[in-house]
């Protein structure tokens, strides 16, 4: 584990090359090297070529190749490592009971409204203790990777009070700390309005402006500060209102943004220069115009609009119009059950108009701009992370035509191998 590390014979190294997020037609373009290797030192990749290329310039300059494990990827292709942009992964309890109740016809919002949903499970993350969070969170983290996802942001949003928030801000950032996969702290104080702020929506937005963020703020235990904009949640003034304490207060911003109804989320992203805006399933074609023109990300989640039977976002529309896509799982206990990158990958390709090459794009380079670190993450460039894929396929193409299945064999995690299928699973235990 000395993140020293050389895949060579790969039959496409798919590199995605790029160092900010891709828009129109920049999306399909992957930058593939046919016979590719990859060269990891110190856990920063140091050389990309053909396979020939790279053998000849480590024979020059003399490497000693022990000092390097060796992946023979021949009839495999490598990928840089899936960036997740958008879950909510620590959580108390489960609520299996709703998804039933949603086959039955009640909807997510009306579920909401008579006190279940979201508040349901800050019941539960309230009750949960730090160490319960951390030990789900660690499995949770695990499944993720077997999937080949080695970035993931984490939100809170299951307290709506000061220490419950701060309790899975604390899980989130130790779990960065004792987990292979990097993890971006996301602050979502205004996820839904607790039980003793009702009706009262601008004094819970105050309170978490007073009493909350400045400690997020100074204890830096959150990089971004997110919001439900939604009807019946937070408005579009009182989602401006925290966006823009937050960011004084040294945070980066992002939305849930006209998920249900077709509210002006887009447009207040835009206005707000967001990182990026999440949902977008009712934006408008004017919301989306501005978010192109911003530069904010346009984060898509297939698989909650799939689970809650809603229209999916436009997303040939979105790319069409010049807006950078990207791609999560948006993985929380409500909305969205699921951790699967090959599901999004299925949906997005056969539902949302959305090409192969797109979505890997999507997954990679441009889910890493929705976290701000396209400069670090998100290709197979020299003087990035070596976080990396091997799949157990020769093509890239084979992702979405394996239908719902994992085609990832291998995860390299800053030049560690740490996730090998051909040895039973996680290979860093
Ligand atoms: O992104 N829409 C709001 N928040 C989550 C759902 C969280 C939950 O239902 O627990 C989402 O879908
Ligand atoms: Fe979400």
């Amino acid at each position: 584990m000395n993140g020293n590390i050389i895949i060579k014979n790969a039959s496409e190294l798919i590199t995605c090359s790029g160092f900010a997020a891709k828009k129109g037609r920049a999306m399909s373009e992957l930058h593939i090297i046919p016979d590719g290797a990859v060269v990891v030192k110190k856990g920063i990749i140091d050389a990309v070529g053909t396979t020939k290329e790279i053998e000849a310039e480590l024979e020059k300059s003399g490497s000693d190749s022990s000092e390097f494990d060796i992946i023979d990827a021949q009839n495999k292709a490598v990928l840089p490592g899936f960036v997740d942009s958008h879950t909510h992964f620590i959580f108390g309890g489960y609520r299996a009971e709703e998804f039933s109740w949603r086959l039955r016809g009640d909807s997510y919002m009306d579920i909401m409204k008579r006190g279940g949903g979201i508040v349901n499970t800050v019941q539960a993350t309230r009750g949960a203790s730090a160490n319960e969070l951390l030990q789900a969170g660690i499995k949770r983290l695990d499944s993720m990777l077997s999937f080949g996802v080695t970035t993931v942001e984490g939100k809170s949003g299951y307290g709506l009070d000061k220490d419950t928030e701060i309790k899975q801000l604390e899980v989130i950032n130790h779990l960065d700390g004792i987990h292979y996969i990097d993890i971006v702290p996301t602050f979502l104080g205004a996820h839904a309005v607790p039980e003793d702020f009702k009706g009262r929506e601008d004094a819970f937005i105050e309170y978490l402006i007073d009493e909350v963020m400045p400690t997020v703020g100074e204890r830096k235990l959150a990089e971004y500060c997110d919001v439900f904009c939604e009807k019946n949640v937070f408005s579009i003034s009182q989602s401006r209102r925290l966006l823009t304490r937050a960011r004084e207060m040294g945070l980066k911003i992002k939305l849930h943004a006209d998920e249900i109804v077709p509210l002006g989320g887009a447009e207040l992203a835009a206005e707000l220069n967001a990182t990026s805006a999440d949902h977008l399933l009712q934006a408008s074609d004017e919301g989306i115009r501005q978010m192109a023109q911003a530069g904010v990300v346009a984060t898509l989640l297939p698989i909650t609009a799939f689970s809650l039977k809603e229209p999916y976002a436009r997303g040939r529309f979105i790319i069409d119009s010049n807006c950078a896509v990207a791609l999560a799982t948006d993985f929380n206990p409500g909305s969205c059950f699921s951790e699967s990158i090959p599901l999004i990958f299925t949906l997005a390709t056969l539902y949302m108009a959305i090409t192969t090459e797109e979505a890997i794009s999507a997954l990679t380079i441009n889910s890493a701009a929705a976290l701000d670190r396209a400069d670090t993450i998100g290709s197979i460039d020299v003087g990035k992370q070596g976080d990396l894929v091997v799949l157990e396929y020769p093509s890239y193409k084979f992702i979405p035509y394996h239908v719902g299945v994992n085609t990832v064999e291998k995860v390299v995690k800053k030049g560690n191998l740490i996730f090998d299928k051909e040895k039973g699973g996680l290979a860093y235990c």
